[in-house]
């Protein structure tokens, strides 16, 4: 047995609703993070008590509900997608979880939203969009962190389009975070903003 099958069985279950929402995915073939993603952002917002978060990539809102089911009660997710065929399924998990009150869905391009979003401070923002986009989300969120927040991006391995290989020469040596790619999933990178 190879040691991702053996972890893979060896973690317990999700909850009901993120199960349910696996197979919703799956079903109408739109894609999700993987499991062990959506476990690891979890473990981080529970870690970091994360109350500030801002996703890039809504889709059927798998990756948004791990958060919110981690978050502390005063938190708060700004997700966006401009596919709210998506996101209103997204909304219908949310809301069946109670969680919907803490979530606002923005229904437009990123690029269109974050050069004018309000809120600072960030704990997390979580990149899983157009990955031709990446480098200029970076740019646009990292003075949105606060001091120590993570950006956490999907998607950064195997590296085989040019995007993703300039992108990740790009982050990893960006100035103002101490960051690092680590082979979970489909490869995730997380920097934390050091400035
Ligand atoms: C890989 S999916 C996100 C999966 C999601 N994080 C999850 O695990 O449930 C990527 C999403 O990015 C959305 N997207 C496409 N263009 C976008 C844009 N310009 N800004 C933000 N999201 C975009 C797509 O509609 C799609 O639902």
């Amino acid at each position: 047995m190879s040691d991702l099958d053996y972890l893979k069985r060896l973690h317990r279950n999700p909850a009901p609703l993120l199960l349910e929402l696996e197979q919703h995915g799956r079903a109408d073939d739109v894609p999700l993070v993987d499991r062990e993603t959506g476990r690891f952002l979890s473990t981080l917002v529970h870690a970091m008590q994360a109350n500030r978060i801002l996703e890039i990539g809504t889709s059927y809102g798998y990756s948004t509900l791990w958060m919110a089911l981690a978050m502390p009660p005063a938190g708060h997710i700004w997700t966006i997608d401009p596919d709210s065929d998506r996101t209103s399924i997204a909304i219908e998990f949310l809301r069946r979880a109670g969680k919907f009150d803490d979530i606002s869905v923005m229904n437009q391009p990123a690029l269109e939203i974050l050069p004018t979003f309000p809120v600072r401070n960030l704990d997390i923002v979580f990149i899983d969009a157009v990955d031709t986009e990446y480098a200029e989300y970076l740019e646009l969120v990292v003075p949105l962190l606060k001091r120590s927040g993570l950006v956490i991006v999907d998607n950064l391995l195997p590296a085989t389009s040019t995007e993703i290989r300039e992108f990740n020469k790009i982050f990893l040596n960006h100035p103002q975070l101490d960051a690092t790619i680590v082979p979970i999933g489909n490869g995730i990178g997380m920097g934390s903003r050091i400035e």
